[in-house]
């Protein structure tokens, strides 16, 4: 299941995520939501204060009802993205894709489009119907970026983040499997 992709910075791989990934899979998703306070409804100061056993616990009980997908160069984890169906006997048919990070070294080489693929690779396999996400309706790049993987926008919430003063509108997407 893991694929190589080709870069100029070196072979990245795509794979799932396992139990040993849980310090670097912290520092990742830390470092996205100090980075990017307005891509993420997460907040760092709260995420940063968790416990090592909460990140384990998350690496843990990924399964046949949510995984994650890391980018991996040599030993560094540099980009992530996970799914997660409906918990319901009527929403199993339907998964969301959250937490899309890659970081800011490795960006502009497509690899988060690889990510989200191997989701929607996985969401077949567990033959889930349709794929959903949020993005904030002000990033551009990554609603580009979604946009290219197959999703189309169906609504707004509105206000959906305030961050810093700003208040954010959330686009809505999807793409049927
Ligand atoms: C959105 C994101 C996941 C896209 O990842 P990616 O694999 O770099 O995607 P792309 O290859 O399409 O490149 C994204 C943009 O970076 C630009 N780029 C190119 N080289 C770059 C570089 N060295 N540094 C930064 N950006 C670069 C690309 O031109 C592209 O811009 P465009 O979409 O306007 O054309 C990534 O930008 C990211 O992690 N952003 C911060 C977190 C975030 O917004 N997550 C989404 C939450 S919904």
């Amino acid at each position: 299941m893991d694929k190589n992709i080709t870069t100029p910075h070196g072979t990245v791989i795509i794979r799932q995520a396992k139990e040993s990934d849980a310090q670097a899979y912290r520092e990742l998703r830390l470092e996205a939501l100090r980075s990017h306070p307005d891509a993420f409804s997460a907040d760092y100061a709260v995420n940063e204060q968790r416990p090592m056993t909460f990140w384990a616990e998350r690496m843990r009980s990924l399964g046949d009802e949510n995984t994650m997908f890391f980018a991996v160069h040599e030993i560094d984890l540099i980009g992530m993205c996970g799914i997660f169906r409906g918990d319901s006997p009527k929403t199993r048919h339907s998964a969301s894709i959250v937490s899309v990070h890659v970081k800011s070294g490795w960006r502009g080489l497509r690899i988060a489009d690889e990510l989200i693929a191997t989701c929607i690779e996985w969401a077949r396999q567990h033959e889930i119907k349709i794929v959903k996400l949020g993005v904030n309706a002000a990033n551009a790049s990554a609603i580009k970026c979604y946009e290219r993987c197959g999703f189309t926008a169906y609504g707004t919430e509105p206000q959906a983040m305030y961050v810093h003063g700003t208040m954010y509108d959330e686009l809505l997407m999807a793409r049927s499997v």
